[in-house]
C-alpha cells in the first residue's frame, strides 16, 4: 500500500485496466452464480475489444473523469466517468480481487466523482457487490432493481414491424433530444461511438419518435423513445433479427412495456442487479447502455 498512487489514466492504461476489469467482474459473477448457472468464463475476444475501445474513447472525451490506482506490481484498480450536459455517468469501477477490501477503491472512486461534482443528476448501473453497492448509496444514489430477459426469440410471435429504418450519424440531433427527455443529458460524442460499433435502427413518425442501438449478437445496446408504443415497436426490430439466445439487459421496473415484449417473445424473465440514480427517477422508456448509460 505505500506506494500506492491514484493518477490520471492515460491511454497506454487501459490493457492493464482491461485486465483488472476482467478479473474484478470475474469474481463478482462467480460469487453471484446460481445453482445451475453455467460456470463464468472471462470476457470474449469480442467483449475486450469493446471494453478497450470504449475506454480509450472515454479516456479521450472526459481525461478529468478517468482515473487509475497503481503500485510497484503496475495498474489495480480504475475508474472511469463521463460528464454529459448536466449528468455524471460512472462507466466501470473495479480493483483485481487480491486487492479488494484495502481501502484502493474508495479514493479512486472518490476521484470519479469529483469529476461529476457541477452534475445535477448522476446514473450508473451497479454490480451485486456489496462494497460497491453500500458506497453508491453513501454517495447519494437511490438503487433500482434491474431485470435481464434471455433467450431465442419465438419466431412465431413476432410482429410485423414497421415504420423503422436504418439510422446514421444525421440523426445524432434527433437521438441527443430523445436522450434528454429520457435521461436529462444526451449521449453527445458516444453517438458516435455507438453508430462505429453497432447497428443504429430509428422510429420517426407524426407520433413517436425513438431509435436503438442493435449489437452484432442481435443485442439491444440502448433504446430511447419519446413513448412506449414506438419504444416497443424498435425493441421487436431489434429481436426480429435474432436467430440465437439473446439478452436484453437492464430493465428497470419503469420499463414494463420491455418485459411485455421479452414475455411475448419467449424470453425468461431474470433478476440482476441495480441501477443507481442521483437527482432523478428510472428513465422510460429507455433501456440504458450500462457503460454509457
Ligand atoms: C467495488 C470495488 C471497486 C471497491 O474497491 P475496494 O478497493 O474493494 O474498496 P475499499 O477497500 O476502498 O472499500 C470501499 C468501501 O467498501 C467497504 N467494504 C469493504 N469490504 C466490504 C465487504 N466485504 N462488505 C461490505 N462493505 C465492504 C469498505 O469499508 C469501504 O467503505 P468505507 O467507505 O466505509 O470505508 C471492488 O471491491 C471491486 O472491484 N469489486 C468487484 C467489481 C465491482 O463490483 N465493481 C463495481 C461495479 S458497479
Amino acid at each position: 500500500m505505500e506506494d500506492l498512487i491514484i493518477r490520471p489514466m492515460t491511454e497506454d492504461d487501459a490493457e492493464a485496466a482491461e485486465r483488472v476489469s476482467d478479473a474484478a467482474f470475474l469474481g463478482v459473477d462467480r460469487r453471484s452464480r446460481r445453482v445451475g448457472d453455467p460456470e463464468p468464463t472471462g470476457r470474449t475476444p469480442e467483449h475486450r475489444a469493446g471494453w478497450l475501445e470504449t475506454t480509450r474513447h472515454l479516456v479521450r472525451t472526459d481525461p478529468g473523469g478517468c482515473w487509475v490506482a497503481e503500485d510497484h506490481t503496475g495498474v489495480v484498480g480504475v475508474a472511469t466517468s463521463l460528464r454529459r450536459e448536466t449528468l455524471w455517468c460512472l462507466a466501470t469501477y473495479a480493483v483485481l480481487p487480491d486487492r479488494q477490501g484495502q481501502g484502493i477503491g474508495k479514493p479512486l472512486l472518490a476521484a470519479a466523482l469529483d469529476h461529476g461534482r457541477a452534475c445535477l443528476r448522476g446514473m450508473l448501473s451497479a454490480s451485486t457487490d456489496p462494497r460497491a453497492v453500500r458506497t453508491y448509496h453513501r454517495a447519494g444514489f437511490e438503487l433500482h432493481p434491474q431485470m435481464r430477459m434471455t433467450g431465442t426469440v419465438d419466431r412465431s410471435a413476432i410482429p410485423v414491424v414497421e415504420k423503422v429504418r436504418d439510422g446514421s450519424a444525421g440523426d445524432v440531433d434527433l437521438m441527443d433530444s430523445l436522450d434528454r427527455l429520457a435521461r436529462g443529458a444526451g449521449h453527445g460524442p458516444d453517438h458516435h461511438l455507438l453508430l462505429r460499433t453497432s447497428q443504429l435502427l430509428v422510429s420517426d413518425t407524426s407520433t413517436g419518435r425513438g431509435y436503438v442501438y442493435v449489437a452484432a449478437d442481435g443485442r439491444p445496446v440502448l433504446l430511447a423513445a419519446s413513448d412506449r408504443r414506438t419504444a416497443t415497436r424498435l425493441l421487436w426490430a431489434a429481436l426480429a433479427d435474432t436467430t440465437d439466445s439473446v439478452t436484453v439487459a437492464h430493465l428497470t421496473g419503469a420499463n414494463q412495456w420491455a418485459i411485455d415484449v421479452g414475455m411475448a417473445a419467449g424470453l425468461e424473465l431474470h433478476q440482476e442487479d441495480y441501477l443507481a440514480l442521483r437527482g432523478m427517477k428510472p428513465p422510460a422508456p429507455y433501456v440504458h447502455s450500462g457503460t454509457l448509460l
